[in-house]
């Protein structure tokens, strides 16, 4: 598995370090505001499970399912796979990703999510990739911004293979040109 890596752009520490900056940010900026994280599976997984632990304040979790993407293209077209499980009206919500590309999908689900009157709609992503960007949407909270390379490892995904490497990095190009 690591020989198909090109690169390591940010080490276990490095994220660690990060993640819990951001955590900081959260814990000072949610104070008494009860959110509710919602993690956008799979790639959220390991990024949500560390953030949560760096946030001192009060607040739930819910997880929503979507499909965007086949191998590393966007298809353009966002389906949700899975809903969430609580009603969300009058909630802080936090959307939690593993990385803004295009941005299709967070944009998506931002409008999709809306309807049901939160209080307010922020986004916490792991990585932003703003060179790609087609939709109008920005991150909120972001640990890493990236160049135009795909990565994987620390929940990310190519062809639901490297989630469980504990580094990004960048997949070398013939693995995905195969
Ligand atoms: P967007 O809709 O183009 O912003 O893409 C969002 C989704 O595409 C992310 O949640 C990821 O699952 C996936 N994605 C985008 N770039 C990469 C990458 O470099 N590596 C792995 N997955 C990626
Ligand atoms: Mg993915």
């Amino acid at each position: 598995m690591e020989n198909d890596i090109q690169e390591i752009l940010f080490s276990r520490e490095e994220i660690y370090r990060r993640v819990s900056e951001i955590g900081a940010q959260i814990t000072e900026d949610f104070k008494d505001k009860d959110p509710v994280f919602i993690g956008v599976l799979k790639g959220c997984f390991i990024f949500m499970a560390d953030l949560m632990r760096c946030v001192n304040v009060k607040c739930s979790m819910d997880f929503m399912a979507v499909s965007s993407y086949r191998g590393t293209t966007s298809t353009g077209a966002v389906s949700i796979n899975k809903d969430l499980s609580e009603p969300i009206e009058g909630r802080h919500i936090i959307l939690v990703e593993d990385i803004l590309d295009s941005g299709v999908t967070l944009n998506y689900l931002k409008n999709y999510l809306q309807v049901r009157k939160p209080a307010s709609i922020t986004i916490a992503t792991l990585m932003d990739k703003p060179s790609r960007r087609k939709a109008d949407i920005y991150a909120d909270y972001s640990c890493f911004e990236v160049p135009d390379a795909f990565v994987v490892g620390y929940g990310l995904d190519y062809n639901q293979r490297y989630r469980n490497l504990p580094y990004i990095g960048v997949l070398k190009e013939e693995v995905y040109s195969k």
